[in-house]
């Protein structure tokens, strides 16, 4: 087990990467807990959670909204959480963003903790102490900075995720290499086999290794002031298509990471060979580099996000492959590459 800790401002929080979840009771060192978790991943593992009271919400982001807030602190009630007491999110990103803000605003907040489930959790959503709700259609509209007390990273959970979920964790893991760890980069594409079959030792490095690039950025900026908006690497063009594409979220950076890697290149910053990794990487995950969009739905959607500035939207370019920048970015030049990147015109 490896332990990696993060100090923010709401406390320090503790991320255990491979290990068990056989060792959660003992590693929260509480009696008093709720278990939050998600129809499938209760059904699927509910068999190794410690025997506390468990609460499970819905399937997918329109769970991720007041209501189900609402029944948690209903569940919290009932058990009688009180301050010394403990939440503990055990699911995916969703099931730690929502578990996360409702443990974060009961009685002002209680302390929390995350098994997260999905590669995307393990990597991303557990970590960095944001947790929020989508509020009237809109993501992440409301919610709290607030650092989990643990993060438990069992990579046994992995195993049962299906394909698709899978390949959305590597979009965001290649994200995180790409602007901020060339060597993992390196790793990865070394050992893409190995990370698809899901080998121990290759994702026990490919996690720690992510999470730290996340991890030394949230340090930086907890608030998202500056450094922290690198981690929306190929997500300005990925927001807008998940919007007007109706694409999953790994695929829509994937895009948008693409088209970032084209922009940085146009830009003189990332050398051709720079753009081709990241492009081939993509592609060996099984990730697409194109898709057929509506350009102009495509770019309001982006101004609408208030990326905009005058002519120019903020985008985060590569220096090279693991270092990252946030630069304006003309809109003609970006609906070049657009062109390019669309599948049929
Ligand atoms: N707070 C943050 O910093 C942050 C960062 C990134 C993403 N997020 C949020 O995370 C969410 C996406 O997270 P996600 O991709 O984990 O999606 P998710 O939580 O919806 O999980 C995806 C699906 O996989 C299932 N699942 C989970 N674990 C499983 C397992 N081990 N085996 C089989 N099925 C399993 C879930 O039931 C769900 O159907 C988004 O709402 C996003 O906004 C938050």
């Amino acid at each position: 087990v490896r332990e990696i800790s993060v100090t923010g401002a709401s406390g320090t929080s503790r991320l255990m990467l491979g290990a068990s979840i056989s060792d959660l009771r003992e590693f929260c060192g509480t009696e008093k807990a709720i278990i939050v978790t998600d129809r499938v991943v209760h059904e699927l593992h509910g068999r190794s959670f410690p025997p506390w009271p468990v609460v499970e919400i819905g399937i997918g982001e329109i769970s991720k909204v007041g209501q189900t807030v609402e029944v948690l602190y209903g569940a919290f009630l009932e058990a009688g959480l009180d301050r010394s007491s403990m939440v503990i999110g055990i699911g995916g990103g969703i099931v730690c963003d929502v578990a996360g803000f409702a443990a974060a605003t009961y009685l002002r907040g209680v302390s929390f903790g995350f098994v997260p489930t999905t590669l995307l959790a393990q990597v991303d959503a557990a970590v960095g102490g944001k947790n929020g709700i989508n509020f009237m259609g809109y993501k992440n509209m409301i919610g709290t900075f607030s650092q989990p007390r643990f993060v438990l990273c069992d990579h046994d959970f992995l195993a049962t995720l299906p394909q698709e979920e899978l390949r959305n964790g590597f979009a965001e893991v290649i994200k995180q290499a790409a602007i901020g760890d060339g060597e993992l980069f390196a790793y990865i594409e070394k050992e893409s086999s190995k990370a698809l079959s899901l080998d121990r030792e290759v994702i026990e490095e490919i996690v720690g290794a992510s999470l730290a690039v996340k991890v030394r950025i949230v340090i930086a900026d907890e608030r998202e002031k500056g450094e922290r908006r690198k981690l929306n690497f190929g997500h300005t063009l990925g927001h807008a298509l998940e919007m007007t594409a109706h694409i999953r979220h790994g695929e829509a950076i994937s895009i948008g990471m693409v088209a970032a890697a084209r922009l940085s290149h146009r830009s003189g910053m990332l050398d051709s060979d720079g753009m081709d990794r990241i492009e081939r990487l993509i592609e060996r995950f099984g990730l697409p580099r194109r898709i057929a969009m509506n350009m102009d739905m495509v770019i309001d959607a982006m101004e609408k996000d208030k990326k905009r500035e005058g002519n120019q939207i903020h985008f985060v370019l590569l220096r090279n492959i693991g270092s990252a920048e946030v630069v304006p970015v003309d809109i003609d030049e970006l609906r070049e590459v657009l062109n390019d990147l669309c599948e049929y015109r």
